[in-house]
């Protein structure tokens, strides 16, 4: 037998954003994540995803943490690996589009901090959206990288996922992701999408997939042997459930094979003996549910993702209402289809789960229409695959005529505005940026940090005055 060329597959770590997302809630925190640093840089991962998506959120609201700080941090640390990171489109790292001139910056500023690899992805796979943040990257020489939001409908045919990879070659992205955000792919369909795709453009193709339904280390392997380049795993105590294949597993699985990673097991299990008590403390802290560690096959029959199922627990506890999550659950779907089909990610995922809640707790449907419904509605999110439902478009919007193009083309320049109504609370060029994501978080947050600086300073005066022995 001729020996197979060898083609290593690269490996994504997710531990540091993705897997703690996905598991508990993005409570990771600097700390918490800094001490294993140095040992995660001799793997030879090919990247490791570590800011951007909810950290950023989550950091400035839950943590009290500067994100732009957590990013320095990781960048002084990691000395040998690219540090990758969750971008949201035109929306960044929010819930609404923002101008071009926000988008731009905040790319310029991520990879002035640090970040190697920006991951971009729009939740309506409308690639307009993404063209300022790919532009932006490109001058930066960021790697940009566009993820499809992978979903399942009639619409999403290999034909409209090879059309859309096309495009994104063309429009300069350095690499393809397939973002797997609800782990809908199945093994078999994995071999064909990714065939069909490296047949269709040049640039690496990299898999991102979550284990919710039981499925994701199967779709890899049968990705990998389809020539897939790339695939993100998360190190085992932050794998599996809700999160990515493990680590270990996916290296151990192509050893001695042409995929072979070489990575160091040994070394592995030394980061996994790490991050191990780390999920322990969640599991009894109550933060880590261990439903969320368990194949949900509902993933697949409600095509789900994840994060959004524990979304509408939360949502229906709130409302005293958790016997209606298979109404809500039921109702997904339908929503869904009304506005145009469109992959359920955030914020889509958001938009289309708190509109399901209103439909049912209501008792009729679009009775109470959240914003967001409005604004997809309007066309202010972009483009869907498929039409909205003209009689929902109706009785939402009324006579309201919808946007057709763009749709940051109608959103003026936005940073100085920004600046002027946060000018008082900056440290730092990026605090506008946290401010223009987040208003009122950043502005709390901002606050915090002025409160802790004036104690530090009380104390540094006090130790002068000779109140502390030296
Ligand atoms: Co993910």
């Amino acid at each position: 037998m001729a020996e197979l060329e060898k083609k290593p597959v690269k490996i994504v770590e997710t531990v540091l954003r993705d897997a703690h997302q996905s598991l508990i809630a993005t409570r990771l925190s600097t700390e918490q994540m800094l001490p294993i640093v140095d040992k995660m840089d001799k793997v030879g991962y090919h990247a490791v995803e570590c800011w951007g998506g909810a950290t950023f959120d989550a950091s400035l609201r839950f943590l009290k943490e500067d994100p732009w700080e957590r990013l320095r941090k990781f960048r002084d640390g990691f000395k040998n690996t690219k540090l990758q990171m969750l971008f949201r489109g035109q929306n960044i790292l929010g819930y609404r589009p923002y101008a071009d001139d926000v988008v731009e910056y905040f790319v310029q500023k991520s990879a002035a901090n640090g970040i190697d690899i920006i991951r971009i992805f729009d939740c309506l796979n409308d690639m307009r959206n993404l063209k300022t943040a790919v532009k932006a990257a490109n001058k930066e020489k960021a790697h940009a990288q566009v993820a499809l939001s992978y979903t399942l409908g009639d619409a999403y045919t290999l034909e409209y996922w090879t059309n859309i990879a096309k495009e994104i070659e063309e429009m300069g992205a350095d690499s393809i992701c397939i973002k797997d955000m609800a782990g809908l792919l199945l093994p078999y369909q994995a071999t064909e999408l990714v065939g069909a795709l490296k047949d269709a453009v040049k640039i690496p193709i990299d898999l991102h997939t979550h284990y919710t339904s039981g499925v994701a280390s199967m779709t890899y392997m049968k990705a990998v042997e389809a020539g897939v380049d790339i695939i993100d795993t998360a190190i085992s105590p932050f794998a599996l459930g809700t999160s990515q294949p493990a680590t270990e597993v996916m290296v151990e699985t192509f050893k001695g094979t042409p995929y072979d990673t070489g990575f160091d097991q040994q070394l592995l299990a030394e980061i996994a003996d790490y991050f191990r008590p780390i999920r322990d403390e969640a599991l009894d802290s109550g933060l880590l549910n261990p439903k969320n560690l368990g194949v949900n096959i509902k993933t697949l029959l409600y095509q789900v993702p994840g994060g959004m199922l524990s979304n509408l627990t939360s949502q229906l506890k709130e409302q005293h209402a958790e016997d209606k999550f298979y109404d809500v659950l039921e109702e997904v779907p339908r929503v869904r289809k009304d506005l145009g089909e469109p992959p359920l990610v955030t914020p889509s995922s958001q938009i289309v789960g708190t509109q399901a809640v209103f439909n049912v707790l209501m008792g009729e449907r679009y009775k109470m229409v959240t914003k967001e419904t409005k604004d997809i509605l309007s066309g202010k999110y972009g483009a869907t695959v498929k039409p909205f439902n003209e009689d929902v478009q109706k009785k939402c919007i009324g006579d309201t005529q919808p946007i057709t193009c763009r749709p940051a083309d109608l959103l003026d320049n936005e940073l100085d505005k920004l600046e002027g109504e946060m000018a008082q609370y900056k440290k730092q060029d990026e605090d506008v940026l946290s401010y223009a994501l987040f208003p009122q978080v950043a502005t709390e947050f901002f606050k915090y940090r002025q409160a802790q600086e004036t104690k530090v300073d009380e104390t540094a005066a006090d130790t002068k005055n000779g109140a502390y022995p030296v």
